[in-house]
């Protein structure tokens, strides 16, 4: 017996990047870890305590499929304070975080063998679960030029040449970029999108964390959409897991069945506590997070240049720096193995997010703390 021939994906680099930092940290002790993809703080205080209290209060058994009013009340809500967009609690669906979610909405939107596009470089899981879905995954190569985000010209290139696709999805910040898209071209790829009946999926995961460029939802834009948000990043809740999908009207019903087979509800103890990490006393505590992430990313701006590192996508938001290391290395993996050796640090290789050209890229990570980032950056600086 041999696994599916759709189980085979390739394996995320840097977990062995994060493999071998946790042997150097048990013989050297001195490892910095630039290369995680969440914050380094835990929950919201009201989180933890809202939580205590459904642990002393609540069943907690099984939920709705969909989520717990509350919390699906509280998203909606939090839609009409931040985008005055107006939303009805049964348009958000609740999930397992927004992984759980976005494999669910591949199932209910598409056949096997639907085309779908995304960026590249891009979020490797994505390219991952659609393979493993049985849906062709059709990459748009982004650069600089179009700060890493995919355009409209690049669809219409791409459909003139290769035929329709089904499916395109869009992240904004990005990963590994972090690069934002306008509020224009973001409404100019939805209407793309409905003129040619493709399903918008709008990756929304990392808003909160932004350093001046404004993020806009999809759904401002259009409700054909589907709008993915999580409490992993901004909310500092990554092992949460919960995350939520924004539906249109055609898709709920049959991902509400779909999700309610494939896991039943996503962790009713975490739903209970997600509701309290929308309270004024939580944001005020994620902003300072935010505030940090902030001087972090002025630290590497700052710093990059003299490490000959003067090409990186602009970070918008999010918490990473994606930087070409071409004058460095064509071959990411094994520079990231041996800067670890050398230095202790670890660093994320590209080609995680970008299998063709990744290999002269790495993604640098800065949500931790400052301290050690200016440590690490004079590791590599001696190292380079
Ligand atoms: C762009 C992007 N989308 C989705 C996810 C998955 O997040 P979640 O924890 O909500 O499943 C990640 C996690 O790093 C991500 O970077």
């Amino acid at each position: 017996m041999t696994p599916s021939a759709r189980s085979v994906v390739p394996p995320f680099h840097v977990m062995e990047v994060l493999r071998a930092a946790a042997v150097r940290q048990r013989s050297h002790g001195d490892m910095i870890l630039l290369c995680v993809g969440q914050p380094s703080t835990p929950a919201p205080r009201p989180v933890l305590d809202a939580v205590h209290e459904a642990v002393d209060a609540e069943q907690l058994g099984y939920t709705e499929g969909n989520g717990i009013p509350a919390l699906r009340e509280t998203i909606a809500r939090h839609y009409e304070a931040t985008y005055s967009v107006t939303i009805d609690p049964d348009e958000v669906v609740v999930s397992s975080g927004s992984s759980g979610g976005f494999s669910t909405l591949l199932l209910t939107a598409f056949d096997a063998g639907d085309r779908i596009v995304m960026a590249r470089p891009g979020y490797p899981a994505y390219r991952n679960t659609l393979h493993a879905l049985g849906l062709d995954v059709v990459e748009i190569q982004c650069g600089e030029r179009t700060r890493f985000q995919p355009t409209v010209g690049q669809l219409e290139e791409l459909v003139a040449s290769d035929g329709p696709v089904a499916g395109l999805i869009i992240a904004s910040p990005a990963n590994p970029t972090g690069t934002i898209i306008d509020p224009d071209e973001l409404a100019a790829l939805a209407d793309w999108c409905r003129q040619h009946n493709v399903l918008l999926i709008s990756d929304e995961i990392y808003h909160g964390i932004s350093y001046g460029r404004p993020t806009h939802t999809a759904w401002e834009f259009s409700r054909d959409a589907v709008v993915l948000g999580s409490l992993s990043k901004f909310w500092s809740m990554t092992g949460w897991r919960v995350g939520w999908n924004l539906l249109p009207e055609h898709l709920r019903r049959p991902f509400d069945v779909l999700q309610t087979n494939l896991s039943i509800c996503a962790p009713a103890v975490s739903q209970h506590g997600a509701v309290a990490a929308f309270s004024p006393e939580a944001t005020a505590q994620l902003q300072r997070h935010v505030e940090r992430y902030a001087v972090n990313r002025q630290v590497l701006l700052d710093r990059l240049p003299a490490l000959g590192i003067t090409s990186f996508a602009p970070p918008d938001g999010a918490f990473y720096a994606y930087c070409d290391i071409s004058h460095l290395t064509s071959d990411s993996v094994a520079w990231c193995a041996d800067l670890l050796e050398a230095t202790g640090v670890a660093l994320a290789p590209g080609i995680d997010f970008d299998p063709v050209d990744g290999g002269r890229f790495v993604r640098l990570s800065f949500c931790g703390d400052t301290a050690a980032l200016h440590e690490g950056l004079d590791r590599i600086q001696a190292y380079v």
